[in-house]
Order: C-alpha cells, then sequence, then structure tokens
C-alpha cells in the first residue's frame, strides 16, 4: 500500500491534487462530488477585488436601515474604484447581482459544513486598495486558507518592474493584517526577474505560491475585425513552463509550490511533484467531458499509487523534488547548453 498523503501551506492532504478555482467550483453540488471522488483540497472560484469594492460602495450609499448597520464594517472603504471602462462597470453590476459576496461567505461555511477535505478560497485582485478586509470574513467564514489570484499585466509604461512588483508585497502585508489563516500567491510570470521575486514574496510570510495563473489569451477575429478571446481551456502539453520553473524554485523558497497550468493526468502530476511540486492544481481537464466533470479524479489517484508501486516509492516525499535544480549551480547556464545541444542537431 502507498500512502499520497501530504502537507500544503500547512494543511493535511489526503493526496496532492487539487480542483482549482474555476466555475466548477462554486457550488455545493460540485464541492460535494469534488471530495467524493476523493481530490486533496479544493481552491474555490475566486472573487474579484472590484465587487468587494462595488458591494461595499453600495452599502455606503444606501438609505435602508439593515444596510446602514453594516457601514461600521466597511468605513473608510469607499471611492477609490476606478471602474475605466463602462463595460466593465456593466458586467461587473450584473455579475455582482448573481454572485454577491454573502453567498460566497454562505458557500464556505456550507463546504465546510458538508465536506472532509481543506477549502481554500480565493480572491482575485490587482492593487492594494481597500478591499482586504473581506478577507477576515472569508476567514470567519470558516475557509482553511486563503489563495490570492494577483491578476497584473504589467503593461503600463510608466510602471518600471520595481514598481509593479511593489503591489504584491503590499497586498500580502495588507491581507495578513486581517488573517490569520495561511495565505497563498497565484502568480503569472511576467517578471523582470522571477526567481529573486518569488523568493522575496516567500519571505513575506505566505505560505505558498502557485506557478501559474493563465491569463486571458487574447485573439483577433479577422472577419468581424473585432478583438477575442481564445483558449480558455489549457492543452494537456502546456505543462513544461510550469516545470521548469517549479524545478528551478523548489528547494530554495520559505514557502510551498502549488503547480498549475497544463496538468490533465497522473504523468504531469508524477513530474510536477518530482520537479519538487508540494501540490498540483487541475482545472481544464475537468471541463473535457462537459456531464461528468470529475469521473478521471479517482483515475489519477490510482495511477499515481500504481507508479509508486512500480517504483518501490512508499510516500510521497521518497520522490518529491528528485528532480528538482536546486542542486545545479547555474540552471541558466545549464538551460543554455541543452537548448544549443537540442536546436543545433535539428536540420
Ligand atoms: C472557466 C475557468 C474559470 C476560471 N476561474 C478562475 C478563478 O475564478 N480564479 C482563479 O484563480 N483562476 C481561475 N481560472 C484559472 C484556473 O484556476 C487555472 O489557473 C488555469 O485554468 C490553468 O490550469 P489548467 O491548465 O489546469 O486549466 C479559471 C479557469 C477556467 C478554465
Amino acid at each position: 500500500m502507498v500512502d499520497l498523503s501530504c502537507k500544503y501551506l500547512g494543511l493535511e492532504l489526503k493526496n496532492p491534487v487539487i480542483v482549482g478555482s474555476s466555475g466548477l467550483t462554486s457550488s455545493i453540488e460540485n464541492l460535494r462530488t469534488i471530495a467524493d471522488k476523493g481530490a486533496g483540497a479544493v481552491v474555490l472560484k475566486s472573487i474579484f477585488e472590484e465587487q468587494i469594492l462595488y458591494e461595499a460602495e453600495k452599502f455606503l450609499k444606501s438609505d435602508n436601515a439593515e444596510m446602514r448597520s453594516w457601514q461600521d464594517a466597511f468605513e473608510g472603504i469607499v471611492s477609490k474604484t476606478e471602474f475605466y471602462y463602462e463595460e466593465a462597470f456593466g458586467y461587473l453590476t450584473s455579475y455582482a447581482k448573481e454572485h454577491t459576496l454573502n453567498k460566497y461567505l454562505e458557500l464556505i461555511t456550507e463546504a465546510k459544513k458538508t465536506i472532509d477535505i481543506p477549502i481554500i478560497a480565493s480572491i482575485n485582485c490587482s492593487t492594494q486598495y481597500d478591499w482586504q478586509y473581506f478577507a477576515k470574513r472569508i476567514q470567519e467564514a470558516g475557509a482553511d486558507a486563503l489563495e490570492l489570484n494577483v491578476y497584473l499585466l504589467p503593461s503600463d509604461f510608466e510602471k518600471s518592474g520595481s514598481d509593479n512588483e511593489k503591489v504584491y508585497f503590499e497586498i500580502i502585508r495588507e491581507v495578513k493584517k486581517y488573517v490569520t489563516i495561511p495565505v497563498s500567491l497565484k502568480i503569472g510570470y511576467y517578471f523582470s526577474s522571477l526567481a529573486q521575486t518569488a523568493l522575496r514574496l516567500s519571505e513575506t510570510g505566505i505560505a505558498g505560491l502557485t506557478l501559474f495563473n493563465r491569463p486571458y489569451n487574447p485573439d483577433i477575429d479577422i472577419e468581424n475585425l473585432q478583438t477575442s478571446a481564445s483558449n480558455i481551456f489549457s492543452k494537456d502539453s502546456e505543462y513544461s513552463n510550469t516545470l521548469r520553473w517549479v524545478a528551478l524554485l523548489s528547494g530554495k523558497l520559505n514557502c510551498d509550490i502549488a503547480a498549475s497550468t497544463g496538468i490533465h493526468n497522473h504523468e504531469t502530476v508524477i513530474k510536477q511533484l518530482l520537479a519538487g511540486a508540494d501540490a498540483v492544481q487541475m482545472v481544464s481537464v475537468f471541463y473535457k467531458d462537459h456531464l461528468h466533470h470529475f469521473d478521471v479524479l479517482p483515475q489519477i489517484l490510482s495511477d499515481i499509487e500504481t507508479w509508486m508501486t512500480n517504483h518501490n516509492f512508499k510516500i510521497i516525499s521518497d520522490f518529491k523534488g528528485l528532480l528538482s535544480r536546486k542542486n545545479v549551480h547555474n540552471p541558466a547556464s545549464y538551460e543554455r547548453v541543452q537548448f544549443l545541444r537540442i536546436f543545433s542537431s535539428v536540420e
């Protein structure tokens, strides 16, 4: 018998396979199925920083007595919201009507009563302005941890790399004023010095880094001359970038690492663990068969067990990080040599 149990963000997981944040993790029915099918933990669908600010403003402008009673809680949290685009504001208000913050908190509380795997709440944010108090409500609702998806494209011509990076540190500092549950940070890879920034972030007291957020992929519809979105779901070949960075960073950071993007089967779960990930997050694979989203989970877990048995590994730590680059003195020059060797031999 092999044992898949592991620790992630200081939480006990029965295995390292986490169902990542998506529309599939926003209902109690799905959370029940996710737990029944054997996931190690689940990250809830994110709420947006803008949504928190929108509701706070709505409360403050209201005359309703019940709403006014909330106002103390929201004191000082107003008006910094800048909705640059009419379209974005319209989307947000209709989204906020459907997905209220209270519903989110109720989902956490209900899930805690119903399922026995750790529940990681999620906030999608890009600024350090005045939404962090909501992290406390998430903690009070019973979440075991909080993942902050910092979605920040460094596209502002006025801002330097360090200006952009500062935002991450300020967000963590503010959130940590409100919560004691473990906080993890889900980041993209657009950093001028990813290794050093990841190291410095890991020294802020966060419990984990999720590598990587998969950004929205822009496209252009050439018939209608419009911009559009493409490739909402990842492909099973998309895991290499994460694999590279997990291997480079594992063993060097002061926090856990969850690998995310392009992990669709037991082989890629094992690869990420061999590279040194403490856990993996999977999303797109569950959208493949729209009728039975989570049926692949038990098979993935049983295939990991079979692989471990075949390789005489009894527990995850027997092989976690075996192929990390932590002992390679200069990984960049190692990569360069591999690049030269492989690409110069292709004619
Ligand atoms: C339909 C959909 C909704 C998503 N919603 C969220 C979200 O609310 N918060 C978040 O942090 N990530 C969200 N993601 C991103 C996933 O959590 C994940 O980072 C990304 O899909 C890459 O993992 P994958 O290759 O396993 O799909 C979403 C992804 C999809 C496909």
